[in-house]
């Protein structure tokens, strides 16, 4: 630390000092497209929010069919559906739960918080009482931000977007372990690498997902923690970052369109976490028409 270099960060291992690099990933194989199992069930926690919605529909385009939606906010029963407001809140998520029926998509409600042990224990005891198909894969995207300077964070506020991140993978690492995962993926995020002022509780949460994805590979399990950059809906759009990424540090965000062939290449990536590439030149000005990389922490 004390060395002329102005590294800050400095690990020491069997005599060899070392220091961490983001760098683009060379030498990918070319990815298969994913296939999924119609005779198995996938877990999607946040599956309501922007990207798991468009992750939900990709999951069926890709053959799964029994589709596990986790999420907090609870549905009225379907024989009520019809008296709900087609543009309220409920309507929209209704509307979507259709919308994955038409594809084809046998989706299950899983209205949970992630990081409820006993919640999430019991809705799992009552799904394996039905005998019900194998979960097969794992999609942790659940997660909140609530910006706070580090002065005015107090626990609340550290722990409302820290705990679903940290307890929710947790748990789905630990409850799952009976089941034959394919795929067990983490929704993580930039900011664990470069963080934003005001999102240390964001950018420990992910970088737990990070390190639990490391953990998880180094026992042989199926693990991907994908360190998203800003995407053009979603959390960060409605906080207004995506101009803040753009102009302050250089990324252009995400076009739902063009991220997901990153996301086939990062799972037939070898190691268990990636950056998914925002354009680093500070100058993009059209976002989402850069060609992209993947990028890894060495
Ligand atoms: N959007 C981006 O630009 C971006 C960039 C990097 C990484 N990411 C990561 O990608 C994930 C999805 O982002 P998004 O933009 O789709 O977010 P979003 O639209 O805000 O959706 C998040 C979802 O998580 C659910 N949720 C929150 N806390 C939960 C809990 N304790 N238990 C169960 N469900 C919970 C919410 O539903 P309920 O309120 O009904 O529970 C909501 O549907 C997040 O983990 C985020 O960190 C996003």
């Amino acid at each position: 630390m004390t060395a002329a270099d102005g590294e800050h960060e400095v690990a020491l291992r069997d005599s060899r000092r070392l220091t961490s690099r983001l760098i683009p990933v060379t030498g990918l194989p070319r990815p298969l497209p994913l296939r999924l199992r119609a005779d198995g069930a996938y877990l999607v926690t946040g599956a309501f929010g922007a990207l798991g919605r468009i992750l939900c529909r990709r999951l069926v385009a890709r053959g799964a069919r029994r589709l596990i939606l986790v999420g907090r906010t609870p549905l009225p029963d379907r024989d009520h559906w019809h008296a709900v407001a087609p543009d309220s809140a409920t309507g929209d998520r209704i509307r979507f739960l259709k919308e994955l029926e038409a594809l084809g998509a046998q989706p299950v409600l899983a209205p949970l918080d992630i990081s409820d042990e006993t919640a999430l224990t019991a809705w799992l005891a009552g799904y394996r009482r039905r005998q019900s198909p194998p979960i097969r894969g794992v999609f942790h995207l659940a997660g909140q931000v609530r910006d706070t300077l580090l002065p005015e964070m107090d626990r609340t506020a550290f722990d409302a977007v820290y705990t679903p991140k940290v307890l929710g993978a947790y748990l789905l690492h630990r409850h799952l372990s009976d089941e034959p995962l394919d795929h067990f993926v983490l929704f993580s995020s930039i900011a664990s690498l470069l963080t934003t002022a005001g999102q240390a509780n964001y950018a420990a949460g992910n970088a737990f997902l990070d390190a639990l994805a490391h953990h998880r590979r180094a026992r042989g399990l199926p693990a991907l923690s994908i360190d998203w950059g800003p995407w053009a809906t979603g959390m960060i759009e409605e906080l207004g970052l995506v101009e803040h990424y753009r102009t302050r540090r250089g990324m252009s965000s995400l076009s739902p369109k063009r991220a997901w062939p990153f996301s086939n290449a990062s799972s037939a990536r070898t190691g268990p976490n990636c950056s998914s590439p925002p354009s680093w030149t500070g100058r993009s000005s059209s976002p989402g028409t850069r060609s992209r990389r993947l990028w890894s922490l060495t």
